[in-house]
């Protein structure tokens, strides 16, 4: 495993096994207009109804056809004819995390990672069964699986206003983070297992302003076990 020389922690880099929304973009057969840029907007990884009547068909129209993709054009027209504009999606998050000249491609950057990130966290009819290697972890560091959903749905339902709430790996144990807007863990050299979008464009129109109803649904009946385990990298 890979880590930076400052932390020790790892770093999250181009595993085999772990997410890199580069080789979903790589799968994709893009438009003449998308030729043209950088990034692409990823297919998503099942129907629009598939995560009904948890994430209604509308909501993900809305979700992944206008806000994600928002970000990745807006991603486009920012970088093209930059220093940025041959880096990938997660090399531009790490150079421009924590540079408020370069707030913009940040924003765009990260929210375009997250989102990809995210549809893989979801899975339709998930079960139960969490992969041994990753249920072990879950257990030393929170107790029980139990406990963890505890833990995960408080830090989405209290992360003020719009962000997230991830399950990361710091190499030994597993931590939940809270993150604004679109920062997330990769400057942070934190691995990412799992996440919520807890913008509210990610559940108003099924559940108004019932955030925690959005939370534990999901929590309960999408998350996607098989993906965080693979995102352990082991
Ligand atoms: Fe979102």
């Amino acid at each position: 495993m890979n880590s930076t020389p400052e932390s020790g922690l790892p770093r999250v880099t181009q595993q085999s096994n772990a997410f890199r929304p580069e080789a979903t973009e790589a799968a994709e057969v893009p438009s003449q207009k998308e030729r043209l840029s950088l990034h692409v907007l990823p297919p998503l990884p099942y129907e629009l109804g598939a995560l009904e009547p948890v994430i209604s068909a509308n909501t993900l129209s809305y979700h992944y056809g206008k806000h994600h993709r928002a970000y990745v054009d807006k991603l486009n027209e920012l970088v093209q004819g930059t220093e940025f504009a041959d880096l990938t999606l997660e090399a531009l998050v790490l150079r421009t995390a924590g540079k408020p000249e370069h707030q913009q491609i940040f924003n765009n950057a990260a929210q375009a990672w997250n989102h990809t990130f995210y549809w893989h966290c979801l899975v339709p009819r998930s079960t139960e069964a969490i992969p041994a290697t990753l249920a072990r972890k879950i257990n030393d560091s929170f107790g029980d699986v139990a406990n963890f959903k505890r833990e995960f749905a408080k830090a989405a339902n209290e992360q003020f206003a719009s962000g997230w709430a991830w399950l990361v790996s710091d190499g030994s144990g597993l931590h939940i983070l809270k993150t604004g807007n679109g920062d997330d863990p990769l400057p942070k050299h934190l691995r990412p297992l799992l996440t919520i979008d807890v913008w509210e464009h990610a559940y108003y129109l099924d559940y108004q302003n019932r955030r925690p109803d959005y939370v534990q649904a999901v929590i309960e009946r999408l998350l996607n076990w098989e993906f965080a385990a693979a995102n352990l990298g082991t």
